[in-house]
């Protein structure tokens, strides 16, 4: 009979799963799969930029450099000859350099404040000059080159003062004396009190000579 065949059939085959059913559920293989971890899952959105840190501590200084090249000899030569000597006396007599015994300024010693000559060691374009302040004075002063006037100035100062000035510019050789002496005899001028500054520099350099 087909229909008790059947009937039988179906209860065999529903037996038969809850059977394995039971089996799979208790068997170490089933549980193993399902404790197994699924695939990673999308990386989330970066997160905004942390605050900037303390400021770490200085590094080490470098090692030094190496040294430069030489410089250029020619125009690092010592400074231009200057001075400025001052007088406050009574004048010498005549034909002789007034001896300057106070010296504002004497590069080098290139005048001499014993002898009152200034003595040129760089040959150039110099500046020369003086300043004459006098009371109850008269004076003549030449400003002398090897022994040759190149200026002259010459003032008298009753009950008043008086200021006199002067200057020129010339051309020195190696060797070149420059002084500045009074014109008159000693007597005329032992009257009163002269204050003079004479001063000169070089202007430049002759490089040919
Ligand atoms: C100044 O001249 C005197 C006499 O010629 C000399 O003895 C002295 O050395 C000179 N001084 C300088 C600084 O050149």
């Amino acid at each position: 009979m087909p229909g008790r065949g059947g009937r039988f059939l179906s209860v065999a085959i529903i037996a038969l799963s809850l059977i394995s059913a039971m089996a799979d559920v208790g068997s170490p293989e089933m549980s193993k799969f399902c404790n197994r971890p699924g695939f990673p899952g999308i990386p989330g959105i970066p997160g905004p930029p942390g605050p900037v840190g303390a400021r770490g501590p200085p590094g080490f200084p470098g090692l030094s450099g190496f040294p430069g090249a030489p410089g250029d000899i020619a125009k690092c030569s010592s400074p231009k000859p200057a001075f400025a000597v001052k007088f406050r006396d009574l004048l010498p007599g005549p034909s002789q350099p007034i001896i300057f015994k106070e010296a504002l300024l004497n590069h080098q010693d290139h005048f001499n404040l014993t002898t009152g000559v200034f003595t040129c060691t760089n040959p150039g374009v110099y500046h020369f000059g003086l300043d004459i302040d006098l009371f109850r004075q008269v004076v003549k002063l030449g400003l002398m080159k090897n022994g040759v006037e190149v200026l002259e100035k010459e003032a008298r100062a009753e009950d008043h003062n008086r200021h006199v000035s002067g200057s020129v510019i010339l051309k020195l050789l190696m060797g070149d004396r420059i002084w500045l002496e009074s014109k008159l005899d000693t007597t005329d001028t032992e009257k009163g009190l002269v204050q003079s500054v004479f001063y000169g520099h070089l202007l430049y350099e002759n490089e040919e000579e």
